[in-house]
């Protein structure tokens, strides 16, 4: 029997990690053609990945590299309309809720290819509780497009189900558990490179807080910004903070790093790999983060998390109370981490560790 022709379409960090959890069932199961739309290019946020999670080189490159989203979109779905009348693809893969994911949704709706959207349903919450409006956040606006236009769509949560069923959207749904928690299993008890890199900046487990920060609320608000540099560097211990390069430039544009110079608690590197973020989780004191990514891991490892954001699609992870919503707040941020109290439970919202195969498992029924 001939393969399907898949097109599955990555382009950021987040992506071309959860995307290799799945790459040798793709390649196994469908004749694969796989876009990276190239919204990132820095080395350590896209090459390293590819090379560290082993998957195969993407056949097509993009090349965008916009900084403004509607460049960034409208350029991506150009290009990416070339390759889908070239290859023919039965159907389209897309994860999350990047650019990258819109433009790949937009494509498909645009040129009849049925859209699988993995990571689908995934809506941001605010403290009370409260869905928020898309058009805040630009996530948010890529998810429920997405969504919208999907047939299939996997969930990595239950709530994520119940967001997509009261939105009554025309696509099937099914749960299949996170993927990115299968990768977790695959790699948390590795130790190397997360040792060396401990070795090198001389750091002791559970002496250190980790800290990742790039969501536009945070890097495009100069007051954001500083009051989170500012409190990390008042904290008890040491602060690991690799810098996505949208932080680095807006920490230099704002003039926080000359500003704050004498301050001295944080030990700023570049972008980590996949595995030492992950050993930097797993052994941190607390996590602090914008990152959906990283909160999920600090979950997983069963390290307590603060999240820097207003508003948060991980609603699960934050009424467990193994996480708190603290925002730019110097005050929430510090009363987050002093009031902390373990729970008694660690709920298995994210599945139990073989979402991939139902990823796969779902993908095959419905096509067939
Ligand atoms: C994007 C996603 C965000 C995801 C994040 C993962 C959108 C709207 N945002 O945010 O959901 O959490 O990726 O990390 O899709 N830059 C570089 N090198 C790169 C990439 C970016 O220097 O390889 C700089 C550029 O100045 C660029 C800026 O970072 O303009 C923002 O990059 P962009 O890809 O638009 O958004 P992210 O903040 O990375
Ligand atoms: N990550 C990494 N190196 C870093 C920071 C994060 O490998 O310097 C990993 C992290 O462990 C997680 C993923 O990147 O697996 C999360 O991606 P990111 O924070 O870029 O995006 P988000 O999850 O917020 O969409």
């Amino acid at each position: 029997m001939t393969k399907k022709k898949i097109l599955t379409l990555i382009g950021t960090r987040p992506q071309f990690i959860k995307y290799s959890v799945l790459s040798q069932y793709f390649n196994k199961f469908f004749n694969e053609i796989l876009v990276d739309t190239g919204q990132h290019y820095s080395k350590r946020l896209a090459e390293n990945f590819i090379k560290e999670l082993r998957f195969k080189k993407p056949d097509y490159n993009l090349g965008v590299q916009h900084p403004d989203p509607v460049n960034q979109i409208s350029e991506m779905m150009k290009k990416l309309t070339y390759v889908v009348e070239k290859e023919k693809p039965s159907l389209m893969i897309c994860f999350g809720d990047t650019n990258s994911a819109l433009s790949g949704a937009l494509v498909s709706v645009k040129m009849n290819v049925p859209l699988v959207h993995i990571e689908a349903g995934e809506r941001n919450f605010d403290q009370s509780g409260a869905i928020v409006h898309p058009n805040s956040i630009p996530e948010e606006t890529n998810r429920v497009i997405t969504d919208t236009i999907s047939d299939l769509l996997l969930c990595s949560s239950k709530r994520a189900v119940k967001n997509l069923k009261a939105e009554n959207v025309r696509g099937r749904v099914e749960f299949t558990g996170d993927i990115m928690y299968d990768l977790y299993l695959n790699n948390n008890k590795r130790t190397s490179p997360g040792n060396s890199l401990f070795k090198s900046i001389n750091l002791k487990p559970g002496a250190y807080y980790y800290c990742t920060v790039h969501r536009a609320l945070n890097t495009d608000n100069k007051s954001r910004l500083e009051i989170i540099y500012k409190t990390i560097n008042e904290l008890d211990k040491p602060v690991v903070f690799p810098l996505h390069p949208r932080t680095k430039k807006a920490l230099s544009k704002y003039g926080i790093l000359k500003k704050n110079s004498n301050k001295n608690n944080l030990i700023m590197l570049e972008p980590v790999g996949y595995t030492e973020s992950l050993y930097l989780t797993n052994n941190a004191y607390f996590v602090l983060t914008d990152s959906g990514g990283v909160v999920r891991e600090a979950y997983f490892s069963g390290v307590p998390s603060v999240m820097l954001d207003d508003t948060s699609e991980w609603k699960d992870i934050f009424l467990s109370g193994w996480s708190t919503l603290a925002g730019a707040d110097r005050k929430k941020i510090k009363n987050s981490i002093s009031n902390f109290k373990k729970p008694k439970k660690k709920p298995a919202f994210f599945g139990n560790g073989n979402a991939s195969a139902k990823t796969i498992q779902s993908i095959i029924n419905w096509y067939n």
